[in-house]
């Protein structure tokens, strides 16, 4: 896989920093994904570097984000909101970051997770948060700019956008989830192993194998 996340005009919001830092972070994704897939000597060393600078680069973004809300006074609601993804969106990345040797197929479901969430991310919440400021800049009422876009809601794409991001959201949970069993049920075989109590893995002692969409048991070596 050469490129994770490619540019569609359907994700311009016209607010130039915001479509610029988009631009940057859809580099950043991409490079990461490469790291990924790579399979030179210092993946390890140019991973952990491509890394840092991508989770410092999501954070100042959203920050500016945020930032931009504040200046132009969007709706508290639609802040809150939006401002409660970010956080999401960077929890998840330091969770699965840290549970990636844990995973069957770590590339496909961290750059998976990073470029359905981002896309879905800008389709959806930033491109309403575009909206709402350019109706400000036209003289509505913060509120009313909210309201307006909650009445679009029942517009089939924007619902469709917050099911798939709602589903996305869920199977990364449980993925995290199963990453989180998996190290805990191999420390417990690891444990018992030590113990010299059994010459084979217990009989519960089962790893899922994680990734977006699907999860199988296999059993342990
Ligand atoms: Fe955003």
């Amino acid at each position: 896989m050469d490129t994770a996340f490619v540019w569609d005009q359907h994700f311009v919001t016209d607010l130039d920093s915001v479509d610029e830092q988009h631009h940057a972070l859809v580099d950043l994704f991409n490079e990461l994904s490469r790291g990924l897939f790579s399979k030179r000597s210092d993946r390890e060393v140019v991973l952990a570097d491509t890394y840092a600078r991508l989770l410092a680069y999501t954070e100042h973004h959203f920050q500016e984000e945020e930032a931009l809300m504040q200046t132009f006074g969007v709706d508290p609601r639609h802040v809150e909101s939006h401002r409660c993804m970010h956080q999401q969106f960077v929890e998840q990345v330091i969770m699965l970051w840290a549970q990636r040797t844990t995973m069957s197929d770590p590339a496909t479901t961290l750059v998976g997770f990073l470029t359905s969430w981002l896309g879905l991310h800008i389709l959806g919440i930033d491109q309403s948060m575009a909206r709402q400021i350019k109706s400000i800049q036209d003289g509505m009422l913060p509120a009313d700019a909210y309201d307006k876009e909650r009445g679009n809601h029942d517009n089939g794409t924007q619902a469709l956008l917050k099911m798939i991001g709602k589903l996305y959201t869920a199977l990364t949970s449980q993925n995290a989830q199963l990453a989180l069993a998996n190290q805990t049920l191999e420390a417990r075989v690891r444990a018992h192993q030590r113990a010299g109590s059994s010459q084979h893995a217990p009989e519960s002692a089962v790893q899922y194998r994680c990734f977006a969409g699907d999860c199988q048991p296999r059993a342990l070596q």
